[in-house]
């Protein structure tokens, strides 16, 4: 039998911690991948670049399935809406809408993005604090679903629903304290202030505005699902109020997003594999107390109001990687080891919240120890990850970065470098290019220079 060579590996001198494991009681790092659904990540590296994002169809499909099912089996009257802001990638949307998905925006940008798609106005709901008059009147010329911020914009709305003579349907967002969650007081009126109430009454008083849903987003990355028990409760119990204040009947219950994904954030003790709940326990918390609080609607002669969710990074995050390779390595003056890969903060805006899972493609040889890694921007806020053990890493190696799905390809920036191409691996296992990546021809486009100051350049 043939033996393969070991290869070589630059020796190291580890320090001996007293407090911390030494070089003897570690484990040699075991966990690689070197492929994505089957496709060597060395091929994709070589056809589409590095650094490079993988997008699975097939991932993202089976997430949006499973959340449907999950809540659709549990609650008869449910519709999905595809938060835009997470990842607005026209495939991603796309894919989404054609698994049964309405669109969730919170600007003219991505309301323009949906309907370019093709998504019909009356499956959009409309957020956000900011929607010019210009906005307004096109949303209600369209028939789009607008959630009204803040008293300014019920006026406004009412304005324009009066010019264009046509009442408009309108839902109000709610901010509350849940007990389990930071309040998110910026956005919506307020329940306990009596603000909420108030805008339900002066909504019940107007001729253009008619008040038809309820909807609140208590937050992100929501890891107690009992927060999201509180938050149904709290809406059907203002449900009831504004109705028997002001006559209206509310038929859709919005509870915005916030279902964690399986990533770890900064400073969390345990990993995400362990705390975060199951889209069936989010579910339960949610459905169980829909059902309870709106028992007695049917006898009321009122339907039980839908359900809308807006689920963002628990849909998306799992089904996207990113993968970067070393373009240098280096000895910090403090002992530890270091590695520049060609994907920073620029590309892994998340990189601020999350340790994500980084993995190497091959088996690497030698001690794991505490690495730095850094991005390629010429900025000293650029690591990707302050502290990981990796044994030492070689230029030209390639990590694979994961989960990145949520709010890398709508947050990054372009700084310094060109992003990226971003790649779909389809669910037959074919692959393609579904963002291209930029160039100087992209980024210049945009910019006009004045005639005098073409040319003329004085280098002296
Ligand atoms: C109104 C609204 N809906 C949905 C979402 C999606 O949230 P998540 O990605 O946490 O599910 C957000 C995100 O901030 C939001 O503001």
């Amino acid at each position: 039998m043939q033996t393969r060579k070991k290869s070589w590996v630059k020796p190291t001198i580890t320090q001996h911690g007293g407090s911390t494991l030494n070089k003897f009681g570690r484990m040699p790092m075991k966990d690689y991948i070197d492929t994505i659904e089957g496709v060597s990540i060395a091929s994709l590296v070589k056809d589409y670049g590095s650094p490079l994002f993988v997008l699975s169809e097939k991932q993202l499909r089976e997430n949006v399935r499973k959340l449907r099912q999950t809540f659709e089996s549990r609650y008869q009257h449910v519709v999905y809406g595809w938060s835009y802001k997470t990842n607005y990638l026209n495939t991603v949307c796309s894919i989404l809408h054609q698994e049964g998905a309405w669109a969730e925006v919170v600007s003219i940008f991505e309301y323009e993005k949906a309907r370019a798609l093709g998504v019909p106005a009356n499956r959009i709901l409309f957020n956000g604090p900011h929607k010019s008059r210009e906005t307004l009147q096109r949303c209600v010329e369209e028939g789009a679903r607008i959630h009204i911020d803040n008293t300014d914009e019920l006026y406004l709305l009412e304005s324009v629903a009066q010019a264009a003579n046509k009442p408009v349907d309108v839902t109000i967002r709610l901010n509350f304290d849940t007990g389990y969650t930071e309040a998110w007081s910026r956005f919506g009126f307020n329940i306990e202030s009596g603000q909420a109430i108030n805008a339900a009454k002066r909504i019940g008083s107007s001729q253009w505005l008619h008040l038809c849903g309820l909807h609140s987003h208590i937050g992100t990355f929501i890891l107690d699902s009992r927060a999201y028990s509180s938050q149904v409760k709290i809406m059907c119990d203002f449900m009831k109020t504004a109705e028997q204040q002001t006559g209206c009947v509310i038929s859709s219950i919005d509870i915005g997003g916030g279902f964690a994904s399986k990533n770890d954030l900064h400073g969390m003790y345990q990993p995400a594999e362990q705390i975060v709940p199951s889209i069936e326990q989010y579910a339960d918390a949610i459905c169980t107390t829909l059902i309870q609080e709106t028992a007695d609607r049917e006898a009321a002669g009122k339907p039980r109001p839908t359900l809308i969710m807006e689920s963002g990074r628990s849909v998306i995050d799992d089904a996207e990687m990113l993968i970067s390779s070393i373009v240098s390595t280096r000895r910090l003056p403090d002992g530890r080891a270091a590695a520049v890969m060609d994907a920073g903060v620029n590309l892994l805006f998340t990189a601020f919240w999350y340790n994500h899972r980084i993995q190497p493609t091959r088996l690497l040889e030698g001690v794991a120890e505490d690495t730095v890694l850094y991005g390629p921007l010429c900025m000293n806020i650029d690591v990707i990850r302050q502290s990981i053990m990796m044994p030492p890493l070689s230029v030209g190696d390639s990590l694979v970065v994961s989960p990145v799905g949520a709010y890398n390809n709508t947050q990054w920036m372009q700084f310094i470098e060109y992003r990226p191409n971003i790649v779909m691996i389809h669910e037959d296992g074919q692959t393609s290019v579904i963002r291209e990546a930029e160039d100087l021809a992209f980024m210049n486009q945009l910019e006009k220079m004045p005639e005098h100051v073409v040319g003329n350049h004085q280098y002296d």
